[in-house]
């Protein structure tokens, strides 16, 4: 497949949609960046690399941070995690108080923030700085031994982060939550901040189209079928309430954030992602949906 082309392609006819939509401002420090970028990766199992536009750009990953620590949290505790967090999709947006409520603190699944806070507190158990512990797995994981966060969006999210604080404290009052609110707030907000670019994303995902194993010879990273349940799970859950809605259109697991990046996985064939920071009402980004929806109509390849 010439994903060169794919790409340029894709590139010619989203022009006239890049910057629509609203980039992220409830972090502030995310609402000064500009809405027109547009750029994609598609790293293949067999390493090699094709880009478009932004690709080698940094952004902030946000919400994809969810996927990588629900990794980690599945290495230390597998199936147990399942006990304080559940798998399907919760029909609500990904910072709603309400259904955490109704369901005595267990949050429907590991995308949304509740369920993400879970993952950073069993990280919060396990290591004494979290934030770096995932900054370095991430690192051999992505190629680059450079990723870090940035502190100042990670603060300007801990300084307005009262929805999450709100979840957190009533998921401790359930008995849900094992640390301190504050420090797990702390490490989820600094995990967020990671920043990273779509070639480094798409290659940090190859495990997950390559059976769990990470191509590039970092190892086995889950079991071959933890990772089946992970892209399932990204399918059903990870780019928040518009999941159904994507699935019928791009047909492949993905896990988005706020940022304006998608990471999406092609089963036996490659990583991808996408970032343009103009987001739909949803949250997921527009262009980015629209450029993974002609990814799966030019190429004809998608799981169904
Ligand atoms: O907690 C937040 O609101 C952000 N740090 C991440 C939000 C995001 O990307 C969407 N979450 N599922």
């Amino acid at each position: 497949m010439d994903y060169a082309e794919v790409l340029q392609q894709i590139a010619h006819e989203l022009a006239p949609v890049i910057g629509q939509g609203k980039v992220a401002s409830y972090i502030p420090e995310l609402a000064s960046v500009s809405p027109h970028h547009f750029g994609m990766a598609v790293v293949t199992i067999a390493g090699e690399v094709f880009t478009v536009g932004d690709a080698r750009q940094p952004f902030s990953i946000q919400s994809i941070s969810k996927l990588f620590t629900l990794v980690m949290a599945l290495q230390l505790e597998d199936e147990k995690v399942w006990t304080r967090v559940g798998r399907e999709p919760s029909g609500t947006p990904f910072n709603s108080l309400v259904q955490l409520e109704a369901e005595n603190g267990k949050p429907r699944n590991p995308f949304i923030n509740p369920g993400a806070l879970v993952c950073t507190d069993i990280l919060c158990t396990r290591y004494a700085v979290p934030e770096n512990a995932v900054v370095e797995f991430l690192r051999p994981l992505c190629g680059n031994r450079e990723v870090h966060y940035n502190r100042a969006v990670a603060a300007s999210e801990r300084r307005t982060s009262h929805r999450n604080a709100a979840m957190a404290h009533l998921m401790k009052a359930f008995g849900n939550l094992n640390n301190p609110v504050g420090e797990v707030l702390d490490a989820y907000c600094r995990h967020c901040a990671i920043e990273m670019n779509c070639v480094e994303l798409a290659r940090a995902v190859t495990f997950l189209a390559h059976g769990g194993t990470h191509p590039a010879g970092q190892g086995n990273i889950l079991s071959t079928s933890m990772a089946k349940r992970l892209n399932a799970l990204m399918l059903t859950c990870g780019t928040y309430d518009a999941a159904g809605d994507f699935a019928f259109r791009v047909g492949l697991p993905a896990k988005s954030g706020v940022g304006g990046g998608i990471v999406a996985v092609m089963p036996g064939e490659c990583g991808v992602c996408v970032w343009s920071p103009a987001l739909e009402p949803s949250g997921n980004s527009l262009a980015g949906s629209l450029a993974l929806e002609r990814f799966t109509d030019i190429t004809g390849r998608s799981i169904f």
